[in-house]
């Protein structure tokens, strides 16, 4: 099997680099790498579809994963236009080169085409409404996959953490340590995700998807439980302050605000909550919870 995954520098498509590697030959891009040894100007930029499509008819892949986006959610408020291209035309035109070589495409999208109203955790029928460019353009992009005829895995996805890079809990760990009170968010609701069950399931699904082509489609992939960014924050720091880690903020003066204290130029779900029934039994997984997760990322991260 021959694959082509594109964002490889990513939270996700760094671990999409060690868990394809078990499927067969990978071609992995960011958007500076140079093409492949006959086209070395080709270059998997997103800002330049036509130039993806070139390097996808260069490769000829059996599978395509796309791990690269415009992820700075509360910047594309300003720039809706490269969001849009990077999240939303360049993955169709990659889904029209997936239909011409019959290749399945992965690709990844976000709660963050809900409006996170009521509580209810909502499935892959569920009504998407964005509030943000970011989530705008991302459903767009899910719109042009699905409405090309190519073979496809959409894994929506939420509150990605990875240890590599900076993350939310690395920085709550470096406030917690040099501040008397933080200030976290406590009314918005998800799952904590992480970029290595991402690429691990991803692996998986593609596996069963090339000997059961009827399990393509749509699913939503995040973490089991759910919890909110102050919960959250507590944790981390509660984690470490129980390994002995240098903690200057007491647990009381980590204080829950409300989202409107904490004004973003994009507007967030409140309710990020997605329903995972049908990847679980589609195919047979069973996702761990979200603090499993997290704990291996702040040993990974602190050495703890
Ligand atoms: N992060 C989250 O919390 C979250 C939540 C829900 C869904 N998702 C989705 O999950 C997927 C993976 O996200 P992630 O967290 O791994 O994102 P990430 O860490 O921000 O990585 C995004 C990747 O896209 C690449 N990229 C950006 N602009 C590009 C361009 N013009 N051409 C080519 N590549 C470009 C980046 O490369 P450079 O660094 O070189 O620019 C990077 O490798 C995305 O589809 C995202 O929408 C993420």
């Amino acid at each position: 099997m021959k694959i082509l995954l594109m964002g490889k520098g990513g939270q996700v498509g760094w671990e999409l680099q060690r868990s394809l590697a078990i499927l067969g030959q990978v071609e992995a891009f960011d958007s500076d790498t140079p093409g492949p040894a006959q086209a070395p100007d080709l270059r998997a930029d997103f800002r330049d579809p036509d130039q993806v499509a070139a390097l996808v008819r260069h490769v000829r892949p059996d599978v395509i994963v796309n791990a690269a986006a415009h992820t700075a959610v509360d910047k594309a408020e300003s720039e809706p236009e490269l969001a849009r291209l990077i999240n939303a035309t360049t993955p169709g035109v990659i889904a029209a080169e997936a239909a011409r070589l019959n290749a399945l495409l992965v690709h990844y999208s976000t709660d963050y085409v809900f409006d996170g109203s009521g509580k209810a955790p909502r499935t892959e029928h569920s009504p998407v409404a964005p509030l943000s460019v970011y989530g705008q353009t991302k459903l767009e992009g899910e719109l042009a996959i699905q409405s090309s005829t190519c073979r496809h895995l959409i894994f929506r996805t939420s509150w990605v953490y990875a240890a590599r890079g900076g993350n939310f809990a690395r920085t709550m760990l470096r406030l917690a340590a040099e501040r008397d009170e933080l200030k976290v968010i406590d009314d918005q609701i998800g799952a904590p995700t992480g970029a290595d069950l991402l690429a691990d399931v991803t692996a998986h699904a593609v596996r069963a998807v090339s000997r059961q082509p009827e399990l393509g489609g749509l699913y939503h992939l995040v973490a089991t439980g759910e919890t909110n960014w102050h919960q959250y924050a507590s944790f981390v720091i509660e984690w470490a302050r129980a390994r002995g880690q240098a903690i200057r903020v007491a647990p009381e003066a980590v204080r829950p605000i409300h989202t409107s204290e904490y004004p973003t130029p994009a507007r967030r779900p409140l309710n990020s909550r997605l329903d995972t029934s049908k990847i679980q039994q589609a195919f047979g997984l069973t996702l761990p919870h979200w603090q499993q997760g997290v704990e291996r990322m702040l040993i990974e991260i602190t050495g703890g």
